[in-house]
């Protein structure tokens, strides 16, 4: 079986799958950052396993990096995933992993998540998306969108506003938080750890 089909097919067995050995899916020059930016493969399985369980949920990717949560989670779950990213490199690069290995529901939206709708979905993943704006000289992913503390603290806003917005029932799966603290209408429903941290689900309650 040639190599990059056989990293997809590792995600089907039970056993821990080895980073290196899947990123090759990608080139290499994405994943140069894996381990400090994506998310590892087994944390990736293991979190949209916690947040959909067996539903078909559309799940949201807030800063999509090269696709890995997405790509993992459509692999292993029966929901759809769809990554946005404000760099077009990468969301380009995920675009081409799926479409070559045509992996079923997931796509990538170029663009800031702020400026995105969130009610179409009913499931969201945020990996500490913002955190590069705090750290700008610690292993940043490149240097083709400006960093600025200012920033972070506005993508944190932002996104508590989206989170207030939504409608009872939603889920958002965090690794490694996003930032912020969570509106206090929504509740902790599961946590375990994985990798560097805990995959933490939250929900909104009813009022
Ligand atoms: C820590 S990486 C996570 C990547 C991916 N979610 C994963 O787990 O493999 C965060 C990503 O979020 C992107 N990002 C940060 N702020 C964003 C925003 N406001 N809109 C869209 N993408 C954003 C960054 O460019 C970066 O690729």
């Amino acid at each position: 079986m040639p190599p990059r089909r056989a990293a997809l097919q590792s995600l089907t067995r039970p056993q821990s799958v080895d980073d290196d050995a899947f990123d090759i899916i990608w080139p290499a020059s994405a994943t140069r950052h894996s381990e400090r930016h994506w998310t590892p493969v087994d944390t990736a399985r293991q979190g949209a396993r916690l947040l959909c369980g067996n539903q078909q949920l559309r799940v949201l990717d807030v800063g999509s990096g090269v696709g890995k949560f997405c790509i993992v989670g459509a692999l292993t779950t029966r929901s759809h995933f769809t990554g946005i990213e404000q760099r077009l490199h990468l969301c380009q690069t995920a675009r081409a992993v799926a479409s070559e290995h045509a992996i079923e529901r997931v796509r990538f939206l170029h663009g800031n998540a702020g400026n995105l709708d969130w009610s179409a979905f009913e499931a969201f993943y945020l990996f500490n998306p913002f955190q590069e704006h705090l750290n700008p000289y610690d292993d940043p992913i490149d240097d083709t969108i400006p960093l600025a503390e200012h920033r972070f603290h506005a993508y944190v806003r932002m996104t508590y506003g989206k989170l207030m917005s939504l409608p009872p029932g939603v889920r958002v799966l965090t690794y490694h938080g996003y930032g912020g603290r969570f509106p206090p209408d929504y509740a902790c429903v599961a946590r375990e750890r994985s990798g560097t941290d805990f995959v933490t689900v939250w929900t909104k309650v009813e009022p």
